[in-house]
């Protein structure tokens, strides 16, 4: 399966995201490079910065490479996981959105709303998001600004 050059993804949610990151598990588990990092249920309410801070963490100690997370709207995940300068993490809207945060942005980290978007519909942003690579070039020097003041 096409990785649009990622080697180990993981893949996080909070309570809101877990219906969708679930489904987004049975679609990419064939993928012996997923990380799972919960939530298991949507039984209990739970924090989603604790939750982004794991895809943080799962990046400093070079055990994932690019995430996927799931919140109710994707925007508090979002806001976290680009607290590290290692992340490049885009809220997306559209298949289109998806796919130009990978040639554009390079974005390693993508954030799904899972009360906001239809749930097929993501399912398909994933596997476009996944398999669009970088495009580099211009995109590349605007890219290497974002952490310069
Ligand atoms: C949880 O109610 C909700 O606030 C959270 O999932 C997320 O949408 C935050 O941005």
């Amino acid at each position: 399966m096409n990785n649009g050059g990622f080697h180990h993804i993981g893949l996080v949610s909070d309570h809101a995201g877990y219906e969708l990151k679930h489904k987004i598990f049975e679609l990419i588990k064939s993928r012996d490079s997923l990380h799972d990092y919960g939530v298991t249920s949507d039984s209990e309410p739970v924090d989603y910065p604790d939750q982004a801070k794991k895809i943080i963490l799962g990046f400093d100690r070079g055990d994932i490479d690019g995430a996927i997370c799931v919140c109710g709207s994707g925007l508090g995940m979002s806001m976290v996981a680009n607290r590290s300068p290692a992340i490049r993490a885009a809220v997306v809207w559209s298949k289109e959105s998806a796919v130009l945060s990978r040639q554009h942005n390079d974005a390693n980290v993508l954030c799904l709303g899972g009360r906001l978007l239809d749930h097929q519909l993501a399912l398909d942003m994933v596997l476009a998001w996944l398999s669009t690579p970088f495009l580099g070039g211009r995109h590349q020097r605007r890219v290497g600004q974002f952490n310069s003041r």
